[in-house]
């Protein structure tokens, strides 16, 4: 079997995705979102979150099924995200792929949430370039990891990095709040920042001094930048003077995408990698697009970043990573698979 067909399912956040793929063709990426709901709380609220994905799941499978053109019972196997993410929230998720694969009699894979992030690339650009440099930023997560196999094979899946406080996603957010744009913020904040200054504010760059790269050369921090920008805000509201929303945002964004960028092309070039893989939620940001362009191929470095609706959360990124688990003969779950909230991002197949 060369092009396997796989349904995937998605429900660790707050958006309940279905895709459909053969091979490396999208077929079908049906997405339904709680997050207008969740925008007057300032955040994702879990039990809402969970709630919203039972009401979800069957019309969004549904909807994916006919947009494919297929009957369950035509695909080759069911992927479904098993971690990490919010724990009721996956057990919808992953309570709907067992009833699908017991229904239709097909093998079932359960499936890291941030592997699947890298995955999706190969729907918009072929096959993933092995070994790779990924980075994934999204709202619960800011990595970079060396992939020699995205299936998580032989330690495929190596963290070179993290956070260390708050993922860049959650930062956008923060920032938008504080400078009183709706949620989530990154959309907005990078909306506006196209009207702004970008060294209008020289805001900090977390874990990039010297002391700091000695330990965390490939660790983010973000929460030191968030605080900075809150300061900045309250001392310009104490003056009575209007707080430049445009400036600020572009100011903010430009430190993020500034340490991003930086240390990616700093992993690539150390690892003698040459494609840099962007992915999750913050991926979508236009600066961080042109920045990490710029940067990496001052260096001969590749950049691939799948488009905008395939970087924030869906089901097509799941079955991606499905099929690839198919198409390298990997074995596939259990049918008692768990819905694991912190799984590890080595741990790509349960
Ligand atoms: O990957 P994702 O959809 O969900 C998680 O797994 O977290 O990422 C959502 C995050 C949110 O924090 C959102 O503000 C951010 O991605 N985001 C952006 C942009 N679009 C979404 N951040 C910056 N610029 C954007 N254009
Ligand atoms: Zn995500």
């Amino acid at each position: 079997m060369t092009e396997p067909l796989v349904l995937g399912i998605e429900t660790s956040c707050d958006e309940t995705g279905v895709g459909i793929v053969r091979g490396h063709t999208l077929l079908a990426d049906a997405v339904a979102s709680s997050v207008d709901e969740h925008a007057r709380f300032g955040g994702v609220v879990p039990e809402v979150a969970s709630r919203a994905h039972l009401e979800a799941m069957v019309p969004t499978i549904e909807r994916a099924c006919d947009t494919a053109g297929i009957r369950l019972s035509d695909v080759d196997a069911i992927a479904v995200t098993s971690g990490p993410g919010l724990a009721g929230a996956l057990m919808v998720g992953v309570a709907a792929a067992k009833a699908l694969a017991i229904g239709v009699g097909k093998p079932i894979y359960g499936v890291n949430h941030l592997a699947a992030h890298v995955a999706v690339d190969q729907l918009e650009h072929g096959p993933l370039p092995e070994p790779c440099l990924a980075m994934l930023v999204s709202g619960g997560h800011s990595s970079l990891l060396r992939v020699t196999d995205v299936t998580g094979q032989d330690g495929g899946v190596d963290p070179l990095g993290a956070t260390i406080d708050d993922a860049a996603g959650e930062a956008f957010d923060k920032v938008a709040r504080l400078l009183g744009l709706p949620f989530p913020g990154g959309p907005h904040i990078d909306r506006a920042a196209r009207e702004g200054d970008r060294v209008y504010v020289d805001f900090p760059r977390g874990l990039t001094s010297r002391r700091d790269l000695e330990r965390h050369r490939f660790d983010f921090s973000f929460s030191g930048l968030k605080t900075a920008v809150a300061r900045w805000v309250e001392a310009r509201e104490r003056s009575g003077e209007p707080v430049p929303v445009n400036d600020v945002a572009a100011s903010f964004q430009e430190a993020v995408c500034d340490v991003l960028t930086r240390k990616a092309v700093d992993a690539a070039v150390s690892e003698g990698i040459e494609d840099i893989l962007i992915g999750g939620g913050v991926a979508a940001n236009s600066r961080l697009r042109a920045m990490a362009e710029e940067r990496a191929a001052a260096k001969g470095i590749r950049v691939r970043i799948p488009r905008p609706g395939l970087c924030t959360d869906n089901g097509a990124m799941v079955a991606a990573l499905g099929a690839e688990m198919v198409s390298r003969g990997r074995t596939p779950s259990a049918l008692d698979l768990p819905a694991d909230s912190s799984l590890p991002v080595t741990e790509v197949l349960v």
